[in-house]
């Protein structure tokens, strides 16, 4: 069993991020600039975010951390959006998601510039990427899709097992996986809660994503010895040991799953921490293709 570290990868792409923007520097060009929307008091958010707008500072960009109320009304949001994608210093803007019920989605995620759209979310950039065409991927997707390329993980003719058919990883990793370049060419199947048989789909695996946000539900016995094994869980679990109240619990049982795979991400610092430096990618090519 190999460890798919995702601090070490994610490292080496901000290390080469942190070059590229020095250079930028040098030629007289701008930073890239990303805009981070923080709504409400939602405690993982408030963690995830705190970390894109840290990666920024790491790697030479400019970040803006915009926090609004629980209460902000959805066309007082949509405004402030308008006025990022008006404001050319802004090379990447994202919302943090989840919304309060009261703000569509939606409307949020195609109110955002298809060119600032860093996030990989609005239905022009999921078209792009559906048609090979250039695009931002998804950050935890694309995250994935590096991490493979860093451990020059074999995927072509591979079956690819899925779990979950989320919009912002299952649906389109199951697409990137099976685009017709590296890291790419799987078979691939995508499973979710109506699936029949799902033991016997992920036994015939020959890498797993498991995105379905159930903790530690992907066990031993599901996976055929040798497999690759990406967790993108990251559910909190309450656990009055630790100092903070709650565990981070991925989607597989790593003890069980762990000795029969070749390759398997841990959590924390596997998917996560990829996912902050495909963002960061993302806000790069976004500023560098105004240039
Ligand atoms: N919430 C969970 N994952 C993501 C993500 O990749 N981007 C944004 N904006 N919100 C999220």
């Amino acid at each position: 069993m190999n460890l798919l570290d995702g601090k070490i990868v994610s490292q080496a792409v901000k290390d080469r991020l942190k070059t590229q923007t020095a250079e930028r520097l040098l030629q007289g060009k701008k930073a890239p600039h990303l805009a981070a929307i923080l709504i409400g008091n939602n405690g993982a958010s408030e963690t995830y975010v705190a970390s894109k707008v840290k990666s920024c500072a790491e790697v030479g960009f400019t970040s803006t951390l915009i926090r609004l109320e629980e209460s902000i009304s959805e066309q007082d949001l949509l405004f402030k959006l308008t006025e990022l994608n008006e404001d050319f210093d802004v090379d990447g803007i994202l919302v943090q998601l989840p919304l309060p019920k009261h703000i569509s989605e939606q409307k949020v995620i195609e109110t955002i510039l298809p060119s600032k759209d860093v996030d990989g979310f609005h239905p022009e950039s999921v078209g792009r990427m559906v048609q090979g065409l250039p695009a931002f991927y998804p950050a935890t997707p694309y995250g994935i899709l590096l991490m493979l390329e860093h451990y020059k993980i074999e995927t072509k003719g591979k079956h690819a097992v899925v779990i979950g058919r989320s919009n912002i990883v299952g649906r389109p990793i199951s697409i990137m996986l099976n685009k017709n370049e590296y890291p790419g060419n799987c078979t691939v199947t995508v499973c979710h809660s109506h699936t029949h048989n799902l033991k016997g789909i992920c036994l015939q695996a020959d890498i797993i994503i498991a995105a379905l946000g159930k903790p530690e539900f992907l066990k031993g016995d599901m996976v055929k010895e040798g497999a690759v094994i990406v967790d993108v869980g990251i559910t909190r679990v309450p656990d009055a040991s630790k100092k903070s109240g709650f565990a981070i619990k991925g989607d597989v049982d790593f003890n069980e799953v762990a000795p029969k795979s070749s390759y398997i991400t841990p959590v924390p610092g596997g998917v996560g921490p990829m996912t902050i430096a495909a963002l960061m990618m993302n806000t790069f090519k976004a500023c560098a293709a105004k240039d």
